[in-house]
């Protein structure tokens, strides 16, 4: 095992200072560490000034500083640049700022409230910056390229300019923990940056398109992110990985202007799925919706979640079962935080024996994850009537008028209204 090293040259003048956390099992409680986990910080020296990029969880800022020391003095940092404000990175900022009080802090708009809350000062002094702004440390230049949601609303990169070393924070990052450091030294840790990159940075897509499209025209000689390997290996593959990350998984062979409604079922005696085929079957009726049928009995590890990530609308039936819906639906609404699911339509149905609770929780659950859920679910008490059959051919017809902006205005009388309250009472 090779020891934890001392402060490590990357290039000319410019070191990683981070901490080994080798221990570390659980990242965040929701992330699986098998081989732990770095917190990568630097130290850049220009002629006329040393900066600081990134620091570490402060459980190891005792490391940090040992390794800072080892090739700056406090009062040589004019410059700390705080890529991304959580914990894991700007634990020992506020014991930096007290030991390197005329260092100026340069952060991206997004992280100051966060900063304020962190460090309790109400004289702190900091520096905004957005993308192409500078800071010249004499030979060397820091410059800042914006690149929020990656994952945090504050996240941005910074580059050296002379070296073509990008700073990326938790983008292009991955928990894995090896002394070794550089990725053409470390073990095998591909598995460790896809799993990253599908649970912390999949779910902002869009944003790693955008931040993609800033950082792909540089020339860079290394990467150097704020958790495991840095990148000096063939560093662009790992830009060109991200793109096809960020890529729709499954071919779309729909038309972009074609919108895509998935109904997801699961029936104990046959009620709930009649429901669903009535959905669907009402959906079908619109022109412009491509209308889907899926028993979640056979989900096994059918990739749900890809076709979810590029639907317009998704509906959900179950029975209700000891006042809960079943388990194959909440495992895969529970499986949706990796993924993008804000602003699309949502709708629940099912059958029920005694109190039909299902509906109500199925979309309170699909609210929680920020979906829009206009139109009130069918429930029917154990075999639908021809009625509540209708009703649910209704709502596959409504939600596909969603998806198309074609909303049929409906007047509805206070005897319908009434017994419909009813039903769901
Ligand atoms: Fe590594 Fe988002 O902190």
């Amino acid at each position: 095992m090779t020891p934890a090293p001392d402060a490590v040259e990357i290039a000319p003048s410019t070191h990683w200072i981070g901490a080994l956390d080798p221990a570390l099992r659980d990242f965040d409680i929701i992330l699986k560490t098998a081989n732990g986990t770095t917190y990568n910080a630097y130290c850049v020296r220009g002629d006329a000034g040393v900066a600081i990029i990134d620091t570490v969880k402060e459980s190891h800022a005792a490391e940090f500083f040992t390794r800072l020391e080892q090739v700056t003095r406090y009062d040589e940092i004019s410059t700390i640049v705080l890529n991304h404000l959580e914990p894991d990175h700007s634990g020992a900022l506020p014991e930096l700022m007290r030991r390197a009080p005329q260092a100026k802090l340069y952060i991206s708009a997004k992280a100051q409230l966060m900063l304020k809350a962190l460090v309790r000062n109400s004289e702190l002094n900091f520096n905004i910056v957005k993308t192409g702004d500078t800071v010249d440390l004499g030979g060397r230049t820091l410059r800042f390229f914006s690149t929020p949601f990656l994952h945090w609303p504050d996240t941005q990169c910074t580059l050296v300019e002379e070296q073509n070393i990008l700073f990326s924070g938790d983008v292009f990052g991955c928990h894995f923990c090896d002394a070794r450091l550089f990725n053409d030294r470390v073990g095998d840790f591909r598995f460790s940056f896809e799993y990253y990159y599908q649970h912390i940075m999949r779910p902002f897509r869009e944003h790693v398109l955008e931040a993609l499209e800033l950082l792909e025209p540089l020339t860079l000689k290394i990467i150097a992110p704020a958790h495991g390997p840095i990148l000096r290996e063939a560093p662009r593959s790992y830009l060109q990985r991200y793109r096809q990350l960020a890529t729709p998984l499954l071919h779309n062979e729909i038309g972009a202007d074609t919108k895509s409604l998935l109904v997801f079922y699961i029936s104990s005696y046959g009620n709930t799925a009649r429901m669903a085929q009535a959905v669907a079957d009402g959906a079908e009726t619109i022109a412009g919706v491509r209308v889907s049928l899926y028993d979640l009995q056979a989900a096994g590890d059918l990739p749900f979640v890809d076709l979810i990530e590029e639907a317009d609308g998704l509906a959900f039936g179950s029975p209700t079962i000891n006042g809960d819906a079943v388990k194959p639906v909440w495992d895969l609404l529970s499986s949706l935080a990796v993924i993008k699911v804000r602003d699309k339509l949502g709708a629940a149905f099912g059958s029920y024996g005694w109190s039909g609770e299902a509906i109500n929780m199925i979309e309170d659950r699909l609210r929680g994850l920020k979906l829009r859920v206009p139109i009130k679910g069918v429930r029917a008490k154990l075999i639908p009537t021809e009625e509540e059959l209708e009703r649910c051919y209704d709502l596959g017809k409504q939600l596909a008028q969603h998806l198309t902006g074609n909303i049929e205005r409906k007047t509805i009388s206070m005897s319908e209204l009434l017994a419909q309250e009813q039903s769901h009472a």
